[in-house]
């Protein structure tokens, strides 16, 4: 009855969470709520009268505090990706364990429903496993970047898909086919590396969305093999609002789900492209207090943030700066591409962090038209988004994808270190633009210098 009540009290708690969530001002409440839930869930579960000894429960749970706690503490946001990554993959290779027990304790005695359900788990556990290891490989740079295709990738993806379902089938069938059930978990590990590896960087976001998504769909799959009501609920909420969250983020960067889904399905390799700053371009460079004069003049300023912005920690420079060009008579608003950064909303919650109020902050469907009436397009450690590529070069591994046009504006500032190229590996040919310039530099410094050079004028 407590265990019950318990999973009621937490399942209660992940949907006011997951609502709270979908907004700025009670995402933080959310938060709270649904690890509270979280907590009266475990807490509930400790209680089961199958659990006749906890020392290995303790120990699994001192171990997990000691490593958890200061990895929370400790990662800087920009590494947030990696991390949930590497979450995905630990979670994804627990619900597949469990699996793997289950099926070893009970496989001669399953009813059909049961062994389905292990097969599926095991399948979505595993593969997300595999996966999310190699988009964290992928997001450290432990892996290239790019699409990594190899010959007939598309009919060994979809064999091995179909193969894994034919030997859930044939599971259910005879579930105590151990010869099939080790196949299986090995084929869906294989199945994991072979999805991921063929998705270049700039997609590694709708990525991560769907082996979030398979991670809850595993753990609802493990919920109806264990019969545990929260694990059926939790890993359904998660695997259905990751999934929308993939299918929004297809929408947002053009792209096709079914490549996502079974990795790059139908895709042309890229070919390698020459550099752009091979193309005998003039690099046109300034210098913070030249910066300084020529806004000293502006009316309208658009500023764009990207992953550099996050590194440099320059989100108060920014809403400094911006104070005083307002006061000089300057609107200023702010450029939101939904992938900036590393993390979705990453752009949103740093600024909101500097107090910049939330209705200065333009998506990219209603900022792009603005771009031709402004004076200054700022772009503060951002490259994939702004990359023209996008709409000019088929071969380029980001075409298609929308992009902030920032070059349409009269003048266009790039604060960034050098000329290397952003997260998806690519040049990028706005730097070498005739209304732009460059001003190289850590993106904080720079704009400290810009600021202060403003405010003695
Ligand atoms: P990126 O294309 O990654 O470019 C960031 C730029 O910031 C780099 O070119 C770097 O140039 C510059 N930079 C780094 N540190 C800096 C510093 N201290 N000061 C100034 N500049 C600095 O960033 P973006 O335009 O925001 O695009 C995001 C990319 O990440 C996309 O490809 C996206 O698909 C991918 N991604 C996004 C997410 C989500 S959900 N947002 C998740 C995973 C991957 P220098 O080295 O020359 O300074």
């Amino acid at each position: 009855m407590i265990i019950t009540i318990s999973y009621f009290i937490a399942s209660t708690l992940f949907l006011f969470g997951l609502k709270d969530l979908t907004h700025p001002n009670t995402a933080r409440r959310g938060t709270s709520l649904a690890a509270l839930g979280m907590l009266i869930a475990v807490f509930g579960t400790l209680l089961h009268h199958e659990i006749v000894d906890y020392k290995w429960i303790i120990a699994g749970l001192v171990i997990g505090t000691v490593i958890g706690i200061p990895m929370g503490l400790k990662i800087p946001m920009t590494k947030m990706p990696e991390r949930i990554a590497l979450s995905h993959s630990f979670g994804g290779l627990a619900i597949a364990l469990v699996g793997v027990v289950e099926y070893y304790r009970h496989a001669g005695v399953m009813g059909k429903v049961q062994i389905g359900t292990i097969g599926f788990e095991v399948f979505l556990g595993a593969v997300t496993f595999t996966g999310s290891l190699m988009a964290f490989g992928k997001l450290q740079e432990l892996l290239p970047g790019r699409p990594m295709t190899f010959p007939k990738q598309n009919i060994i993806t979809v064999g091995s898909i179909v193969a894994a379902i034919l030997l859930i089938f044939s599971l259910i069938v005879l579930p105590t086919s151990y010869s099939a059930f080790n196949l299986l978990l090995a084929l869906s590990c294989v199945l994991g590396v072979l999805v991921v590896l063929p998705i270049g960087g700039a997609d590694m976001p709708v990525v991560i969305c769907l082996l979030n998504s398979y991670a809850g769909l595993a753990a609802s799959a493990s919920g109806f093999a264990l019969n545990n009501m929260v694990l059926i609920i939790c890993g359904a909420l998660d695997g259905g609002s990751g999934f929308i969250l993939a299918l929004l983020m297809c929408k947002a960067m053009n792209r096709s789900f079914s490549n996502v889904l079974f990795g790059a399905f139908g895709s042309v390799a890229a070919a390698p492209r020459e550099a752009a700053t091979a193309e005998k371009a003039t690099v046109r460079s300034g210098t913070p207090e030249e910066a300084a004069k020529i806004f000293k003049a502006a009316k309208s300023v658009i500023v764009v943030p990207g992953y550099g912005m996050a590194v440099a920690q320059a989100q108060h420079t920014v809403r400094e700066m911006a104070s005083i060009l307002e006061k000089n008579g300057a609107t200023v608003k702010y450029a939101i591409h939904p992938v900036a950064g590393r993390m979705p909303g990453h752009m949103n919650v740093l600024l909101a962090e500097a107090d910049i109020p939330y209705d200065k902050l333009i998506d990219i469907d209603d900022i792009n038209p603005e771009f031709p009436h402004t004076d200054i397009s700022l772009v503060i450690g951002a490259n994939d988004v702004v990359n023209p590529a996008a709409k000019t070069d088929t071969a380029s591994p980001i075409y298609g994808m929308p992009i902030l046009d920032v070059g349409s504006s009269k003048l266009v500032m790039v604060l960034k270190r050098s000329m290397n190229p952003g997260f998806a590996g690519i040049d990028n040919a706005l730097f070498i633009g005739s209304n732009t310039m460059m001003i190289f530099g850590d993106a904080k410094q720079t704009l400290l210098k810009i600021t202060a050079a403003l405010a003695a004028a």
